[in-house]
C-alpha cells in the first residue's frame, strides 16, 4: 500500500480529460495536477524544449511526493517519455501506447486518424507504435493546431469550432477511417462537435481512458494503491494563474475547482 499521491500534468487544462478518468477508475487516490499554463502551447515547440519542460514538470510533481507520473499531454509523451523514463526513478506512463493499443483494439476496417498537435503528429508516435502492432492499420494523421485555443476559450460547442473541426476533419472522413485517436488531452472537450462532422460510424478514442486503466493496473500489480478510506483528493497547481481553468475546469469535471496555486517552474 502507498497513500502517497499520483502526479499528472500537461501543458494546460487539457489534462483534466485524465483526471476526469481517474476520478472514474480510481476514486479513492490523491492526485496532484501540474498545468504548464504559462508555457502554453507545447505543441509548436522542439524536442529539447518539451523534454526539458517536462522534465521540470515532473520534478515539481517530486517535490510533492508523487509515487507515479502520468503524462497528460500528448505532446509531452510523444516527445519526452523515453527521455523523462531515464531521468527519473519512479513509474511514468504516458499516453501514446494505451491510445495506441485502444485504436488498433477497436478498428474494423484498419483506417486509423491520428490528430494531434504539429509535434505530436511529426513525432510519428502513433503510427510507429499502431504499425508495430498491426502492420496491416493505415494511419493518418491531421495537426489540428485551432483546436487547442478554441477549447482553452471556452468554445468547443460552438459554431466556430464545428466549422474548424469541418476543415480539419473532411479529408479524414473521406478516407474512410472508422477510428480517430484523440491525440491530444484537449480534444476529449470537443468530443461532440468532432462527432457530429465525422458521424457516428467513427469510433472516437480517448487515450485517458486505457492510460488510467494502465495506472491502476500498475498500482495493483505493484501493491501501491491508496489504502486510506473515502474519497482521493487533489491539488491544483498551474505555472501561471487562469480563471478559465477553473471555469472550464469545474464544468468539464463538474465538481468545484476552488483553488489552484500559481508555481514558478522555471524554478525546477
Ligand atoms: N496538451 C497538449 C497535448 O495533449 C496540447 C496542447 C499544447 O499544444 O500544449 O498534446
Amino acid at each position: 500500500m502507498d497513500d502517497r499521491p499520483i502526479g499528472v500534468f500537461d501543458s494546460g487544462l487539457g489534462g483534466l480529460t485524465v483526471i476526469k478518468e481517474l476520478m472514474a477508475q480510481l476514486p479513492n487516490e490523491d492526485v496532484v495536477y501540474f498545468g504548464d499554463t504559462a508555457r502554453l502551447p507545447y505543441g509548436t515547440r522542439s524536442r529539447e524544449t518539451i523534454v526539458k519542460y517536462s522534465i521540470q514538470c515532473i520534478r515539481f510533481l517530486m517535490r510533492k511526493n508523487v509515487k507515479a507520473v502520468v503524462i497528460a499531454c500528448n505532446t509531452a509523451s510523444s516527445m519526452a517519455i523515453q527521455a523523462v523514463k531515464e531521468a527519473f526513478d519512479i513509474p511514468v506512463i504516458g499516453v501514446i501506447e494505451p491510445g495506441a493499443e485502444a485504436a488498433a483494439r477497436v478498428t474494423r476496417n484498419n483506417k486509423v486518424g491520428i490528430i494531434g498537435t504539429q509535434a505530436t503528429v511529426a513525432s510519428g508516435a502513433y503510427p510507429t507504435l499502431i504499425k508495430k502492432i498491426n502492420p496491416d492499420i493505415e494511419t493518418y494523421g491531421v495537426a489540428c493546431s485551432l483546436f487547442v485555443p478554441i477549447v482553452e476559450e471556452g468554445w468547443s460547442d460552438t459554431e466556430i469550432a464545428y466549422l474548424t473541426a469541418c476543415r480539419y476533419l473532411n479529408d479524414l472522413k473521406s478516407l474512410g477511417v472508422d477510428t480517430i485517436i484523440l491525440g491530444c488531452t484537449h480534444y476529449p472537450l470537443l468530443a461532440n462537435t468532432i462527432s457530429k462532422v465525422v458521424g457516428p460510424g467513427v469510433t472516437l478514442v480517448n487515450p485517458a481512458v486505457d492510460a488510467v486503466r494502465q495506472v491502476k493496473e500498475m498500482l495493483i500489480e505493484r501493491n501501491m494503491l491508496r489504502e486510506g478510506g473515502g474519497p482521493g483528493h487533489y491539488r491544483y497547481y498551474l505555472s501561471d494563474f487562469s480563471q478559465r481553468f477553473k471555469q472550464i475546469g469545474s464544468n468539464f469535471l463538474n465538481t468545484d475547482i476552488e483553488y489552484a496555486e500559481k508555481v514558478d517552474i522555471e524554478n525546477y
